[in-house]
């Protein structure tokens, strides 16, 4: 049962490596829409364009699942690709909530994300439908290029980081989703800034449910990871998330014409 997973870039790969993690036998293919990122910023039209071309390029491979690894196109995009695509197909908003309401206690909960995944309401709308709970939500764009410069842990990062998040933190929350692929990256600075708080980490939501939902095959383990460009923060960030799992840069062409 080959799984497939997209993002809009390289962050989704904190995804993947936690799937490849726990499913080693298991095929996996990646697309990283990196000559579009980021789809933060963007129109939920285009965001929904691009989505359905990254799945369907990755449904081509024969996979049984896909993940949608990004939040913004999870927030925007779910819908239209589980109408487009005959298999079973997830996005992270849903298994990062159900985490976050088994483990809050005081029933506050922060979340962050890309401008997109914040003004769709995706989280928020889903938490109060499926529980009583006080929900507190903030963009934080700078993280997203603060990760991609590799500043995860030095004073920038955690300058960055109160700057966006003391406000959540005094509102009283106890529990804080990390809504986009970049921010586990940043988890261990904000843990040292916060450590009361539980971290939902999106990529750990997502494996939890795929091994609940998705009863995996022995395979050959096949790791395939495709990205549309090569950009600089794809190399510094390569090394730290896959190693050296070779990569393919296919044209936007190919994802496009589908
Ligand atoms: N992958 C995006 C997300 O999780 C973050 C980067 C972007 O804006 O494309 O929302």
């Amino acid at each position: 049962m080959p799984i497939g997973v997209f993002d809009s870039g390289i962050g989704g790969l904190t995804v993947f490596r936690e799937i490849a993690k726990h499913f080693p036998k298991t095929d996996l293919y990646y697309l990283g829409d990196t000559a579009r990122v980021p789809y933060g910023n963007k129109s939920p039209e285009t965001v929904i364009r691009y989505s359905l071309e990254c799945g369907n390029y990755l449904y081509n491979f024969g996979i049984d699942a896909l993940v949608i690894a990004c939040n913004t196109a999870s927030s925007y995009a779910l819908d239209v690709l589980r109408k487009e695509l005959d298999i079973p197909v997830v996005g992270v908003v849903e298994p990062g909530v159900d985490l976050a309401l088994r483990i809050t206690r005081n029933r506050k909960i922060g979340i962050i994300g890309t401008q997109g995944t914040v003004k769709s309401q995706s989280y928020k709308n889903l938490l109060l439908e499926k529980a009583d709970v006080e929900v507190y939500q903030k963009a934080c764009p700078l993280f997203v290029p603060l990760v991609e410069e590799g500043m995860i842990d030095n004073h920038i990062a955690k300058m960055v980081v109160k700057e966006y998040l003391d406000e959540l933190i005094e509102k009283g929350i106890d529990t804080l989703i990390l809504g986009c692929t970049h921010y586990p990256l940043l988890k261990d600075t904000i843990k040292k800034l916060y450590p009361h708080i539980n971290i939902v980490d999106s990529s750990q939501a997502i494996t939890e449910y795929l091994q609940k939902h998705h009863i995996p095959k022995d395979e050959t383990g096949l790791r395939k990871i495709f990205i549309t460009d090569e950009s600089p923060a794809f190399e510094k960030l390569k090394s730290l998330l896959i190693g050296n799992i070779p990569v393919e840069k296919l044209e936007l062409s190919q994802i496009c014409s589908l």
